[in-house]
């Protein structure tokens, strides 16, 4: 799996300079605008997140997995690749990024600090990675101009083998060690419990979803978009129940777990 997920990842680098169109007219209005550069904020936020946790395992592993290490080296250069055009995206016509939480942020560190590999893959991964394919794909569909579209269409097709490592690798180890899913079931556990996590979703990001879901701020609209982000957490939630069914959980206790999730996404 390893060997066969680098050598896609490794023929699939692209360069954001040239795989994103910047000189495409961008010419929202302010409220859409803003939306955006919000979404982006958030965005780049994540992925820095992502960048580091694998980062930080690549010392760790034994030189025998050498796939696995070269598929984490590409994994960190495509986290990389996501900050730059996230942020390059964000300040095409704004001079300033959008806002931080600290819920947010906090919510972040409980994951990037877990310190054992398999739990951070699958908090990472299985759980959070899974939620931002979702994430990206409503992007995909609701992005107001084609270099918003672009650059979440760009990213998603990285996590996707993301996603994909993780959840193999974690479907095996599950059936080599039975014990893991307890392990498993209690990071999750342990990350929703965590003081400040229970903030959810910066309200910022909340109402640009929102916003880019409705295309504007008119009450007819706004309910529009209302349904669309109700879809999209529905679809996050499906998805995430798959995968934790993936790795052998029945299907009450994936829907359980899924739902501790952080409510901040990733
Ligand atoms: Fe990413
Ligand atoms: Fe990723």
């Amino acid at each position: 799996m390893a060997p066969r997920l680098y050598a896609h990842a490794a023929n699939r680098q692209w360069s954001p300079d040239t795989a994103v169109d910047w000189h495409t007219p961008v010419d929202l209005p302010d409220d859409i605008e803003a939306a955006v550069v919000q979404v982006m904020t958030y965005l780049v936020e994540n992925e820095q997140a992502a960048l580091l946790v694998p980062a930080r395992f690549l010392g760790r592993i034994h030189p025998h997995f050498r796939e696995v290490v070269q598929l984490l080296a590409v994994q960190v250069a495509d986290e990389a690749r996501h900050m730059e055009v996230f942020t390059r995206r964000a300040l095409l016509r704004s001079p300033t990024l959008g806002s931080s939480s600290a819920g947010g942020r906090a919510s972040l560190w409980t994951l990037v600090h877990e310190s054992d590999f398999s739990l951070a893959s699958f908090l990472l991964s299985v759980l959070g990675e899974g939620t931002f394919l979702d994430l990206l794909a409503f992007l995909v569909v609701h992005a107001p101009d084609p270099v918003t579209r672009r650059v979440a269409w760009l990213a998603m097709q990285d996590e996707r083998r993301h996603v994909l490592f993780g959840v193999a690798h974690l479907a095996e180890q599950s059936r080599v060690d039975p014990g893991l899913r307890d392990r498993l079931r209690a990071a999750v556990e342990r990350r929703h419990d965590a003081p400040l996590d229970t903030a959810g979703l910066n309200d910022d990001v909340s109402d640009a979803l929102l916003v880019l879901a409705a295309g504007g701020w008119n009450p007819t609209s706004i309910a529009s978009g209302h349904r669309r982000v109700q879809a999209l957490r529905q679809a996050m939630d499906d998805g995430r129940r798959r995968r934790l069914e993936r790795l052998g959980f029945p299907a009450d206790e994936a829907a359980e777990l899924s739902a501790l999730h952080t409510r901040n996404f990733m």
